[in-house]
């Protein structure tokens, strides 16, 4: 069996993926016809077209503002798992949302709509799926409390953790620690995005002000070696994402090696990383790509590869009976 048949056949975990950057093509032009919402093309091919990281931002907006309704956010979320499984025999998901991106639902009806979603593909296609609520940074602190506070008032099972993403030059992670202080005391698990773009410093501080116990990329701790020991010795959790990283870090465009990159860098170093797609179809790639990517580029064996993907569930933040189904299955799969 070569090693992308391997791959191909692991059932897979992801740690590190949003609704809004997850969505098929052809659903967003769809949902954005229907809200009279104007896109540079209606062309599947090219609608999620980008150069830049902001310019990547301003899009995820326009999905945000497709999935106005609880129905799309449904639809949404269903077509994003199915396409998660068809893609990359996705298993078990742990998926970002931005409430505060959706103006016209409440954060109780986009979570009542998500959960609709997550039952209907899990009962069609066997894929689970947890939920995390992402702050978006580049909006104020008091919208992250109030978030937060929307979280306490409206609990589900299904909503596992707290996120922060966008843009970190503009929202350190200092700006929240109010937010994250006040889901720490109701028992909400911490992550943040920090060192994709922005600075080695802000892995410390998410972990230091903020609780985290994940850190999702972290590239740029990689060229600090204090903020790198101080990670690698807190044993934290990174969710990486390959294509992400060689984007950010000139791979496509300056011919930079991947072998080089800082997720490279953590991998080899053999810090706790998970590999996932953040916004697979605007990206684009899928679990399987990132697995086969990095494999192929690091050199990395069938162990290796297993590895990998069990340090996706011992990452996650599952119940452990929920785990332990999971690794059996891995392990089956692997044999
Ligand atoms: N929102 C969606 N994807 C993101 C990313 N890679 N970085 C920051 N914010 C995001
Ligand atoms: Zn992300």
């Amino acid at each position: 069996m070569s090693i992308d048949d391997l791959i191909a056949r692991l059932p897979k975990v992801e740690l590190h993926c949003h609704l809004e950057g997850s969505v098929p093509a052809p659903t967003f032009i769809e949902l954005a016809a229907g809200h009279g919402i104007e896109l540079k093309t209606t062309d599947p091919e090219h609608v999620y077209d980008f150069f830049s990281f902001l310019e990547f931002l301003d899009l995820y907006y326009q999905v945000c503002d497709a999935l106005a309704t609880p129905a799309d956010i449904e639809r949404g979320v269903y077509d994003s798992l199915v396409h998660g499984k068809a893609t990359g025999n996705l298993r078990y998901r742990e998926m970002f949302f931005s409430p505060t991106n959706h103006s016209q639902v409440s954060y109780g009806q986009m979570v009542d709509a998500m959960v609709s979603g997550i039952k209907a593909a899990e009962a069609d296609h066997g894929v689970s799926c947890r939920l995390i609520a992402d702050i978006n940074r580049r909006q104020s602190p008091q919208v992250a409390v109030q978030l937060v506070e929307a979280m306490i008032a409206h609990p589900s099972e299904y909503v596992i953790g707290l996120g922060i993403d966008d843009d970190e030059a503009t929202g350190p992670p200092e700006m929240f620690v109010d937010a994250f202080t006040l889901a720490g005391r109701h028992g909400i698990r911490r992550t943040a995005h920090a060192g994709e773009l922005g600075v080695a410093a802000n892995v410390r501080t998410s972990l230091e002000l903020l609780g985290c116990e994940r850190i999702d990329h972290g590239y740029a701790m990689t060229r600090d070696p204090e903020v790198f020991a101080f990670a690698r010795d807190s044993g934290v959790h990174f969710t990486g994402c390959w294509f992400v990283n060689n984007f950010h870090e000139g791979v496509f465009t300056e011919g930079v090696d991947p072998a080089t990159t800082g997720l490279a860098q953590m991998i080899r170093a053999g810090l706790p990383v998970s590999l996932s797609t953040d916004d697979p179809t605007m990206i684009p790639t899928d679990l399987n790509a990132e697995y086969a990517s990095v494999a192929a580029t690091l050199g990395l064996d069938e162990a290796a590869v297993v590895g990998l993907a069990r340090a996706a569930i011992d990452g996650s933040w599952a119940d452990d009976s929920t785990k332990a189904t999971l690794r059996a299955e891995l392990d089956a799969a692997a044999r």
